[in-house]
C-alpha cells in the first residue's frame, strides 16, 4: 500500500538501517518532524511515529481515535512474499495485542492475572538454574557467543518451564522457533508446524492434568478462553516475551562490557546491572518499532494526515532518543522511557522480564568477571528487520573457569542440570517452581 503524499520514505530494512537506525531516525526527524513516512519492506509503507509526545498520544489513545485492529490494513496489501511476511508479524489474531476496549481487557486480564501468580523468588531461582547450566557449557572455553549461547536460550527455557513442561522439551521448542523465525520456505513451514504441535500438545497435556503453571492458570481463568483463544494467548506470551527478553539481555550485556562506567561496576559498583538495563531499554529498546496502531477515522496528527487502513508504527527507539524529550523529573517510568510501551497495551510482563534479564546477567557477570568483546561494539552485527533491535552475535572472551576450582561456580550443586547442561528437568521439579495456586482454582 502506498501512502498518498510522501515519496521520500525512509527504509527500515537493509544493511544501512541495521547498522545505524538512529541515523535514519535523525534524518527522518529533520525532514518530517514527529511522524515520518517509511517503508518496512519494499513497497510496504507506514507512518513512523518518532516524536516522544506523539508516541505517548498514540499509546494512551489520546482523542479515542486509535485502534490495534489491523484487519482493514491487511486486506489492502498486495499478494507478495514481502506482504505475507508482514502479515505474519502484524496480521490480526484474537488476542490482547490486536484488540481494543472490552475485548482487549478480557484477553489482557488473563495474562496479567496469571503473571501475578508467578512468584518472583521462584522465577529468580528458575533463571539462576537455567543461566548457570548455560554458563557451565562455555565457562571453561574462555570465549562464547553470548547471543546464541546465553541470551537466546534463557527466555525460551524459562517460558517452557513456566508453561509447565520439562526442561528437555525446550530443545524441540527452540528448534521450531529458530526454523520459523530465521528460515523461509520449507524449513520455515516445518518450524511453524512444529511450533503448532508444541503448543497443541502442551495445552492437551494440561487439559488432561492441571499443574501449578501458566498453561493451567490460563485454562482455568474465569475469563473462560475457548480453545482457539487459549492457543493465541499462549502463542502471544511466547512471541511477545521470548525475542524481546533475549534481545534485552544481549543488548544490555553489550553495553556493560563496552562502557567503562559499567565495566568498572563489575568490580567497584559504579553503575548497576539495573542501570544498564534501563539504559538499554531507553537507547536500544528491543521492540524498536513494533508498535502497530491504526486510526478509526481520518486524523490530522502532529502535522500528518493519517487515513484508516494505513499502518502507523510507534517507534519506541526513536521516541526515546528524541533530543528535546520530556525532562527527567517529569517521568514516571524509572528510566525505561517507552521501552515497555505505555497506555492500555503497555507490556503486562515488564516486571518478570526485568527480573529474568537482571538475574541472568548478574549470574553471568558474577561467574565471569572479566568479560570483554572480541570486536569493538560498533562492529557488532545486528539482525535485520524493521521491528526489533537485536544483536545477531555477541562474541566475548574471558578468563576460563573450571568445574574443579574452589568457590561458587556454575557447576555448583544447586543447579539440577549443571554437569549435563541440557539435561531434562523432571515435570515434578518444573512444577515445583511455582507452588502458588490460582485463586480461581478449586
Ligand atoms: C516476560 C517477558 C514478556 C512477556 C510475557 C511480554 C508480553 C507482552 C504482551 C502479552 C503484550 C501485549 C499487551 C497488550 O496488548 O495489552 C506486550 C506488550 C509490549 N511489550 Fe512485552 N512481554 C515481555 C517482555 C518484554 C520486553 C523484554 C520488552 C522490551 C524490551 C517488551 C516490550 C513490550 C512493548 C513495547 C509492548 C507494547 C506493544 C504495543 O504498544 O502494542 N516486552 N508484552
Amino acid at each position: 500500500m502506498t501512502l498518498r503524499y510522501m515519496p521520500d520514505a525512509g527504509r527500515l530494512y537493509g544493511e544501512e538501517y541495521a547498522r545505524d537506525p538512529q541515523a535514519i531516525y535523525a534524518e527522518l526527524r529533520r525532514r518530517h518532524g514527529a511522524v515520518a513516512p517509511v517503508e518496512i519492506a519494499p513497497g510496504i509503507e507506514a507512518h513512523l511515529v518518532i516524536g516522544y509526545q506523539a508516541a505517548v498520544d498514540v499509546l494512551t489513545n489520546a482523542g479515542g481515535v486509535w485502534s490495534k485492529n489491523p484487519s482493514a490494513w491487511q486486506t489492502r496489501l498486495p499478494d507478495t512474499p514481502d506482504a505475507a511476511g508482514m502479515i505474519a508479524m502484524l496480521g490480526h489474531r484474537p488476542n490482547a495485542l490486536y484488540s481494543d476496549g472490552a475485548e482487549h481487557a478480557r484477553y489482557r486480564k488473563v495474562i496479567s492475572d496469571c503473571f501475578t501468580l508467578v512468584q518472583p523468588h521462584k522465577l529468580r531461582q528458575m533463571v539462576i538454574e537455567v543461566s548457570d547450566s548455560l554458563i557451565a557449557q562455555f565457562a571453561a572455553k574462555g570465549e562464547a557467543d553470548l547471543a546464541a549461547e546465553f541470551a537466546r536460550p534463557i527466555p525460551l527455557r524459562v517460558f517452557n518451564l513456566l508453561f509447565g513442561r520439562p526442561d528437555s522439551d525446550s530443545v524441540a521448542l527452540s528448534k521450531a522457533l529458530s526454523d520459523m523465525m530465521e528460515a523461509d520456505g520449507e524449513v520455515g513451514a516445518r518450524g511453524s508446524d512444529e511450533f503448532g504441535r508444541y503448543i497443541g500438545e502442551l495445552i492437551q497435556s494440561k487439559y488432561a492434568q492441571r499443574g501449578d503453571d501458566l498453561t493451567s492458570w490460563f485454562i482455568d481463568h474465569p475469563a473462560g478462553l475457548d480453545g482457539e483463544e487459549l492457543v493465541h494467548a499462549m502463542v502471544l506470551v511466547l512471541a511477545a516475551g521470548f525475542d524481546p527478553t533475549s534481545s534485552l539481555i544481549s543488548n544490555t550485556i553489550s553495553r556493560m562490557v563496552s562502557d567503562d562506567r559499567y565495566y568498572s561496576s563489575l568490580s567497584n559498583g559504579a553503575l548497576s546491572t539495573y542501570d544498564a538495563l534501563m539504559e538499554a531499554l531507553r537507547a536500544e529498546p528491543a521492540m524498536a518499532n513494533y508498535g502497530p496502531y491504526f486510526v478509526r477515522r481520518p486524523v490530522h496528527f502532529h502535522g500528518t494526515w493519517i487515513q484508516p487502513a494505513e499502518l502507523v508504527l510507534v517507534s519506541y527507539a526513536a521516541a526515546n532518543t528524541e533530543p528535546a524529550s520530556v525532562p527527567e523529573e517529569q517521568r514516571s517510568d524509572g528510566g525505561a522511557y517507552l521501552g515497555f510501551g505505555a497506555g492500555p497495551h503497555r507490556c503486562p510482563a515488564s516486571d518478570p522480564a526485568v527480573l529474568i534479564a537482571m538475574t541472568a546477567i548478574e549470574r553471568l557477570t558474577s561467574h565471569l568477571c572479566d568479560l570483554e568483546l572480541t570486536v569493538p561494539r560498533e562492529e557488532l552485527l545486528w539482525r535485520p528487520g524493521p521491528f526489533h533491535r537485536s544483536l545477531a552475535h555477541l562474541p566475548v572472551r574471558f578468563t576460563p573457569i573450571r568445574p574443579d576450582q574452589p568457590g561458587e561456580s556454575p557447576w555448583a550443586p544447586h543447579s539440577p542440570s549443571s554437569s549435563t547442561p541440557s539435561a531434562p528437568t523432571s515435570p515434578a521439579r518444573s512444577a515445583g517452581y511455582m507452588t502458588t495456586s490460582a485463586p480461581w482454582s478449586s
